[in-house]
């Protein structure tokens, strides 16, 4: 473990919308959309930043924890990036119901037990009350990892309710709303949209 270097995030919570018809987003997903909050070449350009950062903090590969099934694009993005390996894992975490945290996580399939004297990156797609981050990280200790460190693509401060335990690498700030596409979801759909969209209220309301 080296120290660790890390750039402000990139603050989109002012932007505004770009039109959805501007953008290669497919036909039936564009009725849905209240715009695109950040196009994939605004997000390609971050994540390239925090997977030089990411691969600072290390002098062996870390255990690379890809939170599903949101984080999957993002952990794809960075790991290629970054310049040194990674032992791969994927932890499946479910804290919200809707759009909203259920405040509790489940943890599906998933023994902490590898993570026992290795170094742990945790890697999610976004943070949001931070419960599931607090969760994770807490449980990553309880296993008897010898560090950890989060990573997250995207974050709505906004909306923070908990304390996550470790100071994240965190790649975009965003506004509270509820947002898909970069593999995001709202029921299983939207994640294959390249650009961070934001949906319309009328769909999740
Ligand atoms: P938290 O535990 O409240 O921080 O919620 C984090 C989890 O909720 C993330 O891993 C996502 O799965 C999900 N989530 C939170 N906000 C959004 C959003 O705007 N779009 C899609 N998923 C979200
Ligand atoms: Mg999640």
């Amino acid at each position: 473990m080296k120290c660790t270097m890390r750039s402000d995030p990139l603050d989109a919570r002012n932007w505004s919308l770009c039109p959805v018809e501007q953008f290669d987003v497919k036909e039936s997903y564009r009725k849905d959309l209240a715009g695109i909050l950040i196009p994939s070449g605004k997000i390609e350009e971050r994540v390239k930043q925090l997977a030089y950062e990411v691969s600072q903090d290390y002098t062996k590969p870390p255990l690379a924890v890809c939170m599903m099934t949101g984080a999957l694009k993002f952990y794809g993005d960075l790991v290629m990036r970054m310049n040194i390996p990674v032992t791969p894992e994927y932890l499946t975490a479910t804290s919200q119901a809707g759009t909203e945290s259920k405040g509790k996580v489940d943890f599906h399939g998933f023994d902490f037990d590898v993570m026992k004297d290795q170094d742990v990156v945790i890697v999610e797609d976004i943070k949001d009350t931070g419960l599931t981050l607090r969760e994770t990280v807490n449980e990553s200790w309880k296993a008897g990892a010898a560090s950890v460190k989060v990573v997250t693509a995207f974050d709505k401060p906004a909306r923070k309710k908990h304390d996550i335990g470790v100071e994240p690498h965190i790649g975009i700030t965003i506004p509270d709303k509820y947002v898909v596409g970069y593999w995001l979801d709202f029921k299983g759909r939207y994640r294959d949209i390249a650009h961070l969209c934001v949906l319309k209220p009328e769909i999740f309301q």
